[in-house]
């Protein structure tokens, strides 16, 4: 069967035992504390927790998704960065005995696998939850049992699900393995999971279950590698000249890049950006002599029928890659100065690694490799440390509406803030040193600044300090966070907030050598990744106070 068919094959098969069909959501989920859609559930989530859901209480889909926690694993047989989940829910409708039974009546009847290809997985029970004996119970009348070597009872950590984000919906699963590889997880949400991990026992029961349909297709293509199915090998085939790893991750990045960029998604240093960029840049990376635009035109043509935004979007797509593969080339240029000063002062530590990588944009396997040809080695465990920080310090600040005026979370709030470090800086030295931040406050769609001057600002004043922050952002000055002690960042930097407010330890954000101010962050990388910026009223505050009110158009242009 070809993957379409078996998408087709699971809907209809959902569809005549009454549930209703539901297109997949968008890769980027509602729920902030969630970079991307990683399971079908998302979307269902409130369903599960009571709120009637519009749909009825029996629903399937074919989910696309995104799971950054599999990027280090692509290459292998199995992990995907992106893939499609099929998958049937119910919501307080039926609950282990018939999702079990659908499971195995698809598998066996609908897709005629042989039943000792299949083994099937059970919660195990620990001090909080018990040992799921109804699912036993149901798979032994279906001949699976401990006895016959084809159930086995699993932990916490393979054998229960959830929540996805801070809280949610969770609970014991079952999984199904085909030939020794997963590939179809029931859940069954039985507890609510706060943010401080207490369960609590849901008053409706859910079903939620997740089979990933490049697994299905692995299996039912007989093939010994998702890398094998009908829906990669048009673009396996198209590269050549590389070992068979390279192949796989050029494959999968170049996927989850169309995918990612046809939701709108660009190339930044923070959030899905962030990871947008590090696949495309791998994925140029790895594939040096081949063609990613055709490589991409390819999937759109893969997958146009099911994801129309793909075709419609295709020239956006095709234009982000090329510029994303320029900007590549430019940073890996200045990279492999810095990186060969930095290499000719001994090994790399961990830090030094990451700033290299997080600054020029240059991959870890390259730094690796300009430090093997001079003899010096890599401390990778410090990269991923520092690089696990900078994710964390980046997501924190945009998930917890931080304190600098931060009110909205996202990309976009991200590069005010940024912007609002340049407007200070510009209103100093256009109005003079004595200017102080005195509040501030951004959404996604704009930045609203406070600060000390007598009188109103001339339209000159105003025009001057447009043209001086829309210069720096046209250089595309790096953005630099260094942690030290308060007292010496109180030497150098400017602060925004009364200094008894900040802690011992204080981050400093420099921009270049035009800004150095005292800040929780996060900011993005580059000055470039800014769009124009505009002041689109001045105004009075409170006495001795003035408000800027400035908008970003568009993206600018870096140089
Ligand atoms: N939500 C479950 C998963 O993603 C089915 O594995």
């Amino acid at each position: 069967m070809t993957s379409q068919q078996l998408r087709s094959e699971f809907l209809n098969f959902f569809e005549k035992k009454g549930h209703k069909i539901v297109p997949s959501f968008s890769l980027l989920p509602t729920d902030p504390s969630v970079l991307f859609t990683t399971a079908g559930m998302q979307q269902f989530k409130e369903y599960f927790l009571g709120k009637k859901s519009p749909y009825g209480d029996k629903v399937a889909s074919c989910q696309k998704c995104f799971r950054t926690s599999d990027i280090e694993e692509v290459g292998d047989d199995a992990h995907l960065t992106f893939l499609e989940m099929l998958g049937n829910f119910s919501f307080g409708g039926y609950f282990k005995e018939e999702a079990i039974k659908f499971a195995y009546e698809f598998l066996i009847n609908n897709l005629q696998l042989p039943i000792s290809q299949l083994t099937v997985t059970v919660f195990g029970g620990d001090n909080e939850v018990p040992r799921d004996e109804e699912s036993v119970k149901i798979w032994e009348k279906l001949g699976f049992s401990e006895k016959n070597g084809n159930l086995r009872f699993c932990g916490r950590a393979d054998n229960f699900w959830g929540p996805t984000g801070e809280e949610g919906p969770c609970g014991p699963t079952t999984e199904i393995h085909i030939r020794g590889i997963e590939v179809w997880n029931l859940v069954f949400n039985e507890y609510f999971q706060d943010k401080n991990k207490k369960l609590t026992p849901l008053k409706q029961k859910g079903v939620d279950t997740g089979m990933g349909l490049e697994r299905l297709a692995m299996t039912a293509q007989d093939k010994s590698s998702v890398f094998e199915i009908d829906l990669f090998t048009p673009l396996t085939g198209m590269i050549n000249n590389q070992d068979e790893k390279a192949k796989r991750i050029i494959a999968d990045h170049i996927k989850g890049a169309v995918f990612l960029i046809s939701e709108g998604i660009l190339p930044s240093n923070v959030e899905q950006g962030y990871v947008l960029r590090r696949i495309l840049r791998r994925a140029i990376q790895y594939g040096k002599s081949v063609d990613l635009t055709s490589l991409a035109r390819k999937v759109v043509e893969i997958y146009e029928d099911i994801y129309p935004e793909l075709k419609s979007r295709e020239t956006d797509i095709l234009s982000v890659i090329e510029k994303e593969k320029e900007k590549f080339g430019e940073a890996l240029k200045i990279g492999i100065n810095t990186t060969a000063s930095e290499i000719a002062k001994g090994d790399l530590d961990g830090e030094t690694a990451f700033r290299l990588y997080q600054s020029h944009g240059f991959p870890l396997e390259l730094i690796k490799e300009e430090a093997k040809k001079a003899g010096r080695v890599v401390d990778e465990e410090g990269f991923y440390a520092a690089q696990k920080k900078h994710q964390e310090v980046s997501r924190a600040g945009a998930e917890k509406k931080f304190k600098g005026g931060l009110a909205d979370d996202g990309a976009e709030a991200v590069k005010y803030h940024t912007a609002t470090h340049l407007l200070l800086a510009a209103l100093r030295e256009v109005l003079g040193p004595e200017i102080y931040q005195k509040g501030s406050n951004i959404t996604a769609e704009r930045l609203r600044f406070d600060f000390n001057y007598p009188q109103k600002m001339t339209d000159g004043q105003i025009k001057e300090i447009e043209t001086l922050v829309n210069q720096k952002i046209r250089e595309d000055l790096l953005v630099e966070m260094k942690e030290m002690s308060k007292d010496k960042a109180l030497k150098i930097a400017k602060v925004s907030f009364d200094p008894e407010k900040y802690g011992e330890v204080v981050k400093v954000y420099q921009i270049g050598d035009f800004s150095i101010e005292l800040c929780g962050g996060p900011h993005v990388g580059r000055t470039s990744e800014l769009g124009v910026f505009k002041i689109i009223k001045e105004e009075s505050s409170s006495a001795g106070i003035r408000r800027i009110r400035a908008i970003s158009l568009g993206h600018a242009t870096s140089k």
